[in-house]
């Protein structure tokens, strides 16, 4: 009877503890899962061969320049950002159709300052009427960037329509990403469709010598899955931080831009919104002393190992690192290197990020309670009190506190079930690789047709 109830006891302790042992270690399985399938390909920068001083001279060397043929960890980005990620302009080689999109990319970005803040206070206008309590700040802020993406492109305001396939197609490769739903193509292929319909409409010549398809792909890609899901995350990030540091949110909503950025710039270092970006190398690469890298290797710059190492106590949140002349020692690429192709984005997101940022806090008191990772599998719970309202966060707080960890259970479950299928199922389709071969076999495919585009469905 005893050893009966010691039994139960343990069972209870075990099953009560759970959240405090159990995701650690189903993360840590998930790791060495996806390592299994994958494989070790990489080269890891900062690492034993390339050290952190020398981080910024590899990226920025000429000869890391391939972008997605030759790598296998390609094949699982582009079953990610399927539809059409051969037109993506992050997965694009160096050549003319790059140069054609990147070009487009530029002048739909181009937008003067004042419009696009005015565009940005529109669309936060419109995405926060009505909205208080408990919310999931990456889910509210995906409809918005939608719109403002749209509008980028279409010079016009955004239908119900096109934001709502839109933001499913964002939520969609985003949850994906951190292998917390798996992908459907079905909505994904709704936007290239509405996309198709509308080439005509868009606000600037499209890249010529693309086929209608190839046109909707490149716009889907940069404008309706990067533009969205990163803006997104890093409002989702800067308000979670915002939320967790009351006092610095207080400063940051009665200081000055000068703060804001700070802020900004503080937090992008600790949650970049790059894990790992790779390179695959198109020429030998001679390191000083220390060998060479050669041709056909494939790179994996590591931007949280970068942006932690040469910092004191990196762990912790502190926006004064950003204030004053040693700021510039710090390591913190963001935006990535401007030598090797930098976000386009690079001078855009700040601007209207910070007006969204003023128009959140102009009207809420932000709480929150929940942990905060680079990955946001959570999407970033948290309290919105309307300002003026009364403001008691106490319950609310703890409920997030107990929600969070219970959630943190069987999200690690799931995100190690999903993950696993996707890492192997990306293995199986290998639409980077089957691209690059049947390219190889055939040759670049004739105007109009879409026979060989990879859809990432099943072949
Ligand atoms: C805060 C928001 C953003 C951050 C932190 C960010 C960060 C980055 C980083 C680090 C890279 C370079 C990765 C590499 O070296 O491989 C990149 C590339 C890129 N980003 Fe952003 N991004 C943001 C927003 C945007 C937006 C709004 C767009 C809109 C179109 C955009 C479009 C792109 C594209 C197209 C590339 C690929 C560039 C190329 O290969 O030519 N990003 N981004």
């Amino acid at each position: 009877m005893l050893i009966i109830a010691l039994v139960g006891l343990a069972g209870l302790a075990g099953l009560v503890s759970l959240p405090w042992w159990l995701p650690a270690r189903v993360v840590a399985l998930r790791v060495r899962v996806f390592e299994r399938i994958n494989g070790d390909e990489g080269i890891p920068v900062p690492g034993d061969l390339v050290g952190v001083e020398r981080f910024e001279e590899v990226y920025a060397h000429p000869a890391a320049g391939g972008r997605s043929k030759g790598a296998a960890l390609s094949d699982l980005f582009w079953y990610w950002l399927s539809p059409g990620p051969e037109m993506h302009q992050e997965h694009l080689e160096a050549g003319d159709t790059y140069d054609a999109v990147a070009r487009t990319t530029r002048r739909l970005l181009a937008v003067r300052r004042a419009e696009a803040e005015e565009l940005a206070r529109r669309c936060a206008g419109r995405a926060l009427r009505d909205v208080r309590g408990l919310v999931r700040l990456r889910d509210l802020m995906i409809p918005m960037w939608a719109e403002f993406s749209y509008e980028l492109v279409f010079g016009e305001p955004c239908p119900r329509e096109a934001r709502d396939l839109i933001a499913a197609n964002a939520e969609d490769v985003a949850g994906a990403l951190q292998c917390t739903r798996l992908r459907h193509m079905g909505r994904r292929d709704r936007l290239t469709a509405y996309l198709m319909r509308n080439l005509h409409r868009v606000r600037v010549p499209l890249p010529e010598g693309l086929t209608p398809r190839q046109q909707a792909y490149y716009l889907h890609g940069a404008f309706c899955t990067t533009a969205v899901v990163q803006l997104s995350e890093a409002m989702a990030h800067l308000l979670l931080v915002l939320a967790r540091h009351p006092e610095v949110q207080e400063r940051a909503r009665t200081g000055d831009d000068a703060y804001l950025d700070q802020v900004m710039a503080e937090t992008l270092r600790l949650y970049p919104l790059f894990g790992i970006a790779h390179r695959v190398t198109t020429g030998d690469i001679a390191l000083e002393g220390s060998g060479t890298i050669p041709a056909g290797s494939v790179l994996c710059f590591n931007y949280p190992a970068f942006h932690h190492a040469g910092c004191p106590d990196p762990d912790r949140f502190d926006p004064g690192r950003f204030d004053g002349p040693d700021a510039k020692h710090l390591n913190h690429i963001p935006f990535g290197v401007a030598a090797n192709r930098p976000c386009p984005a690079w001078r855009l997101a700040p601007i209207v990020m910070r007006v969204v940022t003023r128009e959140v806090l102009g009207r809420y008191v932000l709480d929150s309670s929940v942990s905060h990772t680079r990955s946001m599998p959570h999407r970033g719970p948290c309290l919105l009190t309307p300002r003026g309202a009364p403001h008691r966060p106490g319950p609310a707080l703890a409920y997030l506190r107990a929600r969070d960890r219970w959630e943190d259970v069987w999200r690690s479950l799931a995100q190690l079930v999903l993950g696993t299928y996707m890492v192997w199922d990306a293995r199986r389709l290998r639409l980077c690789e089957r691209h690059f071969a049947s390219f190889e076999t055939f040759g670049p495919e004739p105007e109009g047709s879409h026979a060989r585009h990879r859809t990432g469905h099943r072949p």
